[in-house]
């Protein structure tokens, strides 16, 4: 039995009071056991919009992910709101693609991701993160989230990308604006008022580094993007901006909440960070614990092409159906205690989708940075402390803390 006394046929998991605290786990976990298909009528913050099925339970979320014929990304977008992005710059990213022209486009970019090619950015990683850590030293307190996590995971993208550190911050804002939420810090005129703002200016900026890749090719990805060739063509425009806008904010908001959350669970359970302390070997184990139980992206949303079932649901073909990660990671049939942060469980998971064509690009990319940064922070500040409550974005689609205050206590000797 759930203690959510609100009646599964009226929870409206879109609305932005839901997810004040961070993802509604009561009301996904009735859903799981009452009502794993649910339908939601509407949408709070876009209330034009068509409602969507969202599916909670981890086999239903892979069945999905794996049939691209049926579940598409590339009709209608791929978050809840369809009204998010115009809908042409959307379908102009892969990630909103169907194959086979999703395929062409994600095997660009593909062997410069895997583990291999990413390990040999081990170095300049760890440098990065030494690099913004040394700057806390006689601080203290600091706040984990702009001062650590973003500074670390900006510099990390924009390097990739080929953009100057100077810019990190504007692009880390700007893709926040966009992305990231309808809290009113970040958007003061809400979530649509913020897109209509910002995206144009992050297309400008684009375009302007294209012209610039254009007359001067770099051996960065943004150059990559602009010379491509995918079967003799090269990508067009819109491809190009929205390829750029992909990279930048996979690469920015993702790794940074998931570090934070880490964190704020590693400090609430002082004695699974005392294992960690104790023998680090056991920090990537903790990486994916931490991925499973606070999965950077809330959702991502498929568009059903035909009318078909789903565990017993009857799907319209044109139906959006949401897959909400933070549930199916807490899934009871799969995981014992769902709940409970234990840094040795070393799970699978799917905080990096669930399989299948759109598995994320970056996810060597994301486990290496985390991993990094979990060592860095633990060597030096084994003590950490809050210094203030924690406090969420708020978010349905990324499932982020806005704010981390700690206090970082004795600098460790190593
Ligand atoms: C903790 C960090 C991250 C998480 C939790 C995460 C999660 C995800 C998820 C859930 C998807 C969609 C999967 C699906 O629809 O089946 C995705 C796709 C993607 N991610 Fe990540 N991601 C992270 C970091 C990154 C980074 C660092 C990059 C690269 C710079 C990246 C690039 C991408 C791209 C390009 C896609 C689209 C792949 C496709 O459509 O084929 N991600 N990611």
């Amino acid at each position: 039995m759930s203690s959510n006394p609100v009646p599964i046929s009226e929870q409206v998991v879109f609305d932005p009071e839901a997810w004040v605290n961070g993802p509604p786990h009561d009301m996904f976990k009735q859903m799981r056991s009452e009502c794993p298909i649910h339908w939601s009528p509407n949408m709070v913050d876009f209330p034009d919009e068509a409602g969507f099925w969202s599916v909670t339970k981890a086999a239903d979320i892979k069945e999905v992910s794996l049939d691209w014929k049926t579940y598409s990304s590339a009709i209608g977008g791929i978050t809840a709101a369809n009204e998010a992005i115009p809908l042409e710059l959307m379908q102009a990213m892969f990630i909103a693609m169907d194959p086979p022209k999703h395929d062409r486009q994600k095997a660009l970019f593909q062997r410069g991701f895997t583990p291999k090619r990413i390990a040999e950015h081990e170095d300049r990683i760890r440098e990065i993160a030494r690099n913004v850590l040394d700057r806390l030293e006689g601080q203290e307190e600091c706040d984990l989230v702009s001062n650590v996590a973003q500074p670390v995971v900006s510099r990390v993208i924009c390097s990739f990308m080929g953009l100057p550190p100077e810019d990190d911050l504007i692009w880390a804002q700007l893709i926040s604006a966009v992305v990231s939420s309808s809290d009113e810090t970040v958007n003061p005129d809400g979530i649509q008022a913020g897109i209509q703002k910002n995206l144009p200016i992050i297309v400008e900026r684009a375009k302007a580094l294209i012209e610039e890749r254009r007359a001067n090719p770099t051996d960065d990805l943004t150059s990559v993007l602009v010379h491509a060739e995918v079967d003799g063509e090269k990508l067009d425009e819109n491809e190009i901006i929205m390829g750029f806008f992909l990279l930048m904010t996979a690469g920015n908001d993702s790794t940074k909440a998931t570090y934070c959350s880490a964190m704020r669970a590693l400090i609430e359970h002082p004695e699974e960070r005392a294992k960690l302390i104790a023998d680090p070997s056991l920090i990537a184990s903790a990486v994916e614990e931490s991925l499973r139980m606070f999965p950077a992206f809330a959702h991502f949303r498929r568009t059903a092409t035909e009318d078909t079932v789903l565990h017993g649901q009857e799907i319209k073909k044109g139906d959006k159906v949401v897959m909400w990660y933070p549930s199916s990671n807490r899934d009871e049939d799969v995981y014992e205690d769902p709940d409970v942060f234990d840094v040795e469980r070393n799970p699978e998971h799917q905080a990096f989708g669930a399989g299948g064509r759109h598995f994320c690009l970056g996810a060597a990319l994301a486990r290496l940075e985390l991993k990094i940064l979990l060592e860095e922070t633990l060597t030096r500040y084994p003590e950490m402390e809050f210094a203030g409550e924690p406090a969420y974005l708020v978010s349905g689609f990324v499932n982020q803390l806005r704010t981390l205050p700690v206090r970082l206590g004795p600098l460790a000797t190593h």
